[in-house]
């Protein structure tokens, strides 16, 4: 899809806010290939398809941040195989999208505990790390050997050393100080939280940045996600109504004088 067409595949949805921030768990590789009878392996080379798509799309309907659940830190438990499989398919993609992404100004960046993959895995990471870093397109993470409990505890260890030498106060640590220190700083909450093959469950993802994301799951398994899925979750997420806490009333209230303002 070109860039002219994913913007009108954009402007024919119902119209409302893009998100800023989309996130997706890209599950169900293992039940794709199962399908087909075929090793896990070959779902996860086919989910790999998958993620060169979403990206492109997410560029070109300018989403600000997309972050991609690829390997969490419960997944080292996988079979020894599996594991390198997914390590040798991260090293092909970060190889093989390499143009793509420079070429289309997109910053990427690696969140979780990256000094746990192998080392060849590492080298290209950091070194397309550097290359992309002033990019300013889109920001994507990928989000290798992640998991939320684990970034909220670092973080939470890191003030409480700032407090015990006496850098910190504790009635100052605020959710934004906290925020701050977590591998996702500087990136907007998660808008839009997108989760494939019909599982109803976080899997320890963005726990603290998905506070009032809006929760899209759909049953189409990881390596069939198309473009076309990708503007339906948009879609869904449009057709939300976002109240951060307020009544349905003091938003209609806001929204008009936003309106207003605008016109
Ligand atoms: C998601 O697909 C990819 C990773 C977790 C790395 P799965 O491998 O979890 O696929 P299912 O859930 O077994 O179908
Ligand atoms: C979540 O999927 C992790 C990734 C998509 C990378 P899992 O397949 O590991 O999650 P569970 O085990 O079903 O919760
Ligand atoms: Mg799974």
């Amino acid at each position: 899809m070109t860039g002219a067409e994913a913007v009108d595949q954009v402007r024919r949805l119902r119209p409302g806010p893009l998100p800023r921030h989309v996130a997706i768990i890209m599950d169900g590789n293992g039940r794709w290939a199962e399908q087909r009878k075929r090793p896990r392996f070959f779902g996860h080379a086919e989910g790999a398809k998958a993620v060169r798509r979403v990206v492109t799309t997410a560029r070109e309907s300018n989403i600000e941040a997309l972050t991609l659940y690829a390997f969490s830190v419960q997944n080292w438990a996988r079979p020894q195989q599996e594991v390198a499989c997914l390590m040798g398919l991260l090293f092909d993609y970060l190889g093989e999208e390499r143009r793509t992404i420079l070429d289309n100004g997109i910053r990427l960046q690696g969140i979780g505990e990256i000094d746990r993959l192998p080392g060849f895995v590492q080298k290209k990471l950091r070194s397309l790390e550097r290359e992309s870093a002033n990019n300013e397109g889109m920001t994507l993470s990928l989000a290798l050997s992640y998991g939320a409990r684990e970034d909220i505890t670092t973080a939470c260890r890191r003030l409480a050393t700032e407090v015990s030498e006496g850098r910190l106060r504790p009635e100052d640590i605020t959710p934004e100080r906290l925020g701050a220190q977590m591998m996702t700083k500087g990136l907007p909450p998660v808008d839009l939280l997108v989760r494939t093959s019909g599982e109803l469950r976080l899997s320890n993802f963005l726990l603290w940045e998905c506070a009032y994301a809006e929760i899209v799951v759909t049953d189409v398994l990881w390596p069939d996600f198309q473009e076309s899925h990708f503007f339906e979750c948009i879609d869904v997420f449009r057709s939300r109504s976002r109240r951060f806490g307020l009544t349905g009333q003091q938003v209609a209230s806001i929204e008009s004088v936003a309106g207003a303002d605008r016109a």
